[in-house]
């Protein structure tokens, strides 16, 4: 299993059904990710991929964008025969029919099994219906129950309401057990590495809590605009897009408790009960809380870049925040009083995902003058993009005759220490929704329970009034987010 070491078992012979062949999750993710699979002997001969769209592509159409995506002949040639194609539409239960019949015909002639795994990389509007449809067509519940199994990646709904509908409407043909609901941070490996140091260390829990940790930071700081995704974008937001999913997702790993064992319930079982302690602020507290910002003109790396109102599909006078900067709290014996802080935001000054753990100052400094006036305080830094790193900051004497204290960090770097090559995240989930590992997988419980804590955030933004304060590309936000921290003494920790 994914947090349990070497994987030790063999993927029983499986068909999967990618639902939105032709579309850009598939090319740029699904089929690269099959393809080093097979690269690297992690999928058995006997497996097979059925790619059902709209778009009269054809087997032979079908084959040259997997491909095309997978680098070449090279890479792809000897398992091509292995990729099929249904065109169909997804609400007609003629689509289902005959894909009930193309995989009993490539279960007989590849040998494939009868395991069958469906990724729906298509637009979430569908998911629920496509779901139902399967359902109908008895392709939910193939023999056992773990031999259906369906993916959905996502935004899972638009607010909680929505997201309960989502977990209901999908559990209508399938149980929980059967769905593997993606965040692709999950599958990063650094990540998971948040678990691996909390808890098979004894040096860092005893200080992991409120007598030891001032504040709490996160940042997922993007250098990218929205480029072409201005559509999307303009009704997701920074909101929805990364603090709802992402950045929980990093909070709850960071703050949970230890887990009884590594096995996904348990785990998810303390990330619900984390995200439940986090507290839900009324909606005119969210004004002192949050900050949104939206990135205008600016420079990154030398290069002039526009603003956001002026990019492909984006409204002139938009609304949609590409900054958010909040404060939180959670309230529970561990963290009772730490403030948490997150921020996220594109066109930000670096590319940069870390937490940063702020440990309290020493009580008292028995040096004289301005010996410590470069001392910060200590820091544990765990990087997670895009140098994987863990760093430790702590004061130092400055070598020389005068007693001059500085702070300095202690490193240790992913890549300067292991050789192996890290797994792409969706190379890892898809093979374990394969094997059935769900660890790396959002439960419905904690889908919800995200929302929650974002839904009174979304309500206030839909005020017209609601403060959207600009930013110029190639910084690290409006200067509003720095005044979130100042009040209560903190600063934000860049680079
Ligand atoms: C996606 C968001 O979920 O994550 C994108 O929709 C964002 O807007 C991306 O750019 C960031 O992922 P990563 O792996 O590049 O940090």
């Amino acid at each position: 299993m994914s947090y349990q070491g070497h994987r030790k078992r063999r993927i029983e012979g499986t068909t999967l059904v990618i639902f939105g062949a032709s579309g850009d999750l598939t090319s740029r993710k699904i089929i690269p990710a099959i393809a080093s699979l097979w690269d690297q002997d992690q999928l058995p001969e006997e497996f097979s991929v059925i790619g059902v769209a709209r778009s009269p592509l054809g087997t032979d159409g079908f084959r040259n964008l997997v491909m095309n995506s997978a680098g070449g002949w090279e890479t792809v040639g000897n398992y091509i025969e292995n990729f099929h194609y249904l065109q169909g539409d997804y609400k007609s239960i003629s689509t289902y029919q005959s894909l009930s019949k193309l995989l009993d015909t490539i279960e007989q002639s590849h040998q494939t099994g009868r395991s069958r795994l469906y990724y729906l990389a298509t637009i979430p509007d569908l998911f629920g219906l496509i779901s139902d449809l399967l359902g109908e067509s008895g392709l939910s519940r193939h023999g056992d129950s773990n031999s259906a199994r369906i993916i959905i990646e996502k935004p899972f709904g638009d607010d909680t309401l929505s997201a309960q509908k989502l977990n209901s409407d999908m559990h209508r043909s399938f149980s929980e057990d059967q769905i593997y609901r993606i965040d692709h941070y999950l599958g990063k490996e650094t990540v998971q590495n948040l678990l691996a140091l909390r808890f098979s260390n004894a040096i860092f829990e005893p200080v992991w809590n409120r007598n030891y940790v001032d504040n709490i930071q996160i940042t997922v700081a993007e250098q990218i605009g929205v480029g072409h995704r201005g559509n999307f974008y303009e009704h997701a937001g920074a909101l929805k897009d990364i603090i709802q999913n992402h950045m929980l997702q990093i909070l709850s790993l960071i703050l949970m408790e230890a887990p009884a064992t590594m096995a996904a319930d348990s785990i998810q079982n303390e990330k619900v009960k984390v995200l439940s302690s986090v507290e839900i602020p009324s909606i005119p507290e969210v004004v002192s809380r949050v900050v949104r910002g939206q990135y205008v003109d600016g420079v990154i790396n030398s290069d002039e870049v526009r603003g956001y109102r002026g990019e492909q599909n984006v409204s002139p006078d938009s609304k949609t925040e590409t900054f958010v900067a909040m404060r939180l709290a959670v309230d529970n014996w561990r963290w009772a009083g730490v403030p948490v802080f997150i921020r996220t935001g594109k066109r930000m000054a670096k590319r940069e995902t870390q937490v940063v753990m702020e440990f309290n100052r020493a009580p008292h400094l028995p040096f004289t003058g301005n010996s410590a006036r470069q001392l910060g305080p200590n820091r544990m830094i765990l990087r997670i993009q895009p140098e994987e790193e863990i760093k430790l900051v702590f004061g130092a004497k400055v070598p020389g005759q005068d007693y001059n204290i500085r702070s300095v960090a202690m490193d240790f770097s992913y890549a300067n220490t292991f050789r192996e090559v890290s797994w792409d995240a969706y190379e890892r989930l898809i093979l374990d929704a394969l094997l059935g590992d769900r660890t790396l997988f959002l439960r419905a419980d904690e889908v919800t329970k995200a929302w929650e804590i974002v839904e009174p955030v979304q309500r206030a933004f839909a005020d017209p009034d609601f403060p959207l304060f600009p930013y110029a590309s190639g910084t690290y936000g409006p200067k509003e987010a720095s005044k979130l921290l100042q009040g209560s003494g903190h600063y934000w920790h860049n680079g």
